[in-house]
């Protein structure tokens, strides 16, 4: 696991974003593993400028999202499709064809994981997951658990994870109680993991998750067994880790 100290958020994203262009430059065509959440927003705007100055072309690149609300269609300004949208995919040169997030209106939990799962691979798998990381440790919407959710799965929001997110909705009743997200055995399959964190509320969940017990309580410590795992945080988010 390799732990690039950012001097702040701004620093954070134009290091995150500086990893994700590499990837696309080295591998023109590859599939890029997405994620919501208020941390990448700096990262894609960064992408974004570099797009615009002509240093980046996306048009062989494929996405695919972590996560989505189970319930929520895409119009809906709270789905993580029309956050990818407004935040990246209509901004660059991508083919929307090209991009993938789970569909939060197929009632058919079963169908649809199956569905995803089976896209991925006919993607030929993940090339970078990019990953925010929540303060219980959940990534994509894995939450704390006995055992690692292996495949994409419907799961029910906890109320720590209802509770950060209801910042987005006009109301906690309005937070949807279930999301499809892929499997811990999903994400560790990329071949490449980006980890971005900022700010010193993520300072306890960081040293736990890299340094701490790999543990499902904790579903972000897993990242610790993958072969290539980067984590971008800031100093604050960094700060309660052993020296
Ligand atoms: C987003 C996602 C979540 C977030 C996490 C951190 O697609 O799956 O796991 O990455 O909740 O969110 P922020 O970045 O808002 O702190």
């Amino acid at each position: 696991m390799r732990i690039i100290e950012a001097k702040d958020y701004a620093d954070m994203s134009r290091k995150a974003a500086g990893i994700i262009a590499a990837q696309v430059v080295l591998k023109p065509e590859c599939v890029l593993g997405l994620a919501t959440g208020s941390t990448p927003i700096g990262a894609y705007d960064r992408l974004v400028e570099m797009y615009e100055a002509g240093d980046l072309d996306f048009s062989g690149v494929s996405t695919a999202n972590l996560d989505e609300y189970k319930g929520l269609d895409r119009e809906n300004d709270q789905s993580y499709y029309y956050f990818m949208h407004k935040h990246l995919f209509d901004r660059i040169n991508i083919d929307p064809v090209r991009t993938n997030v789970p569909n939060g209106m197929e009632p058919d939990s079963g169908k649809e994981c199956r569905r995803y799962e089976e896209l991925i691979e006919s993607l030929g798998g993940v090339d970078l997951q990019l990953l925010g990381l929540g303060h219980n440790g959940h990534i994509g919407f894995n939450e704390p658990a006995e055992v690692f959710d292996k495949e994409t799965h419907c799961v029910d929001l906890t109320e720590s994870t209802i509770e950060a997110n209801k910042r987005f909705f006009a109301s906690v009743d309005d937070v949807p109680r279930q999301a499809y997200t892929m499997g811990i055995g999903t994400i560790m399959r990329a071949r490449k993991i980006l980890v971005v964190a900022s700010g010193e509320d993520k300072a306890e969940i960081v040293a736990k998750a890299f340094y701490g017990d790999v543990t499902p309580a904790v579903p972000a410590s897993i990242l610790q067994m993958h072969p290539d795992v980067t984590v971008v945080a800031d100093a604050a988010a960094l700060s309660k880790i052993p020296r």
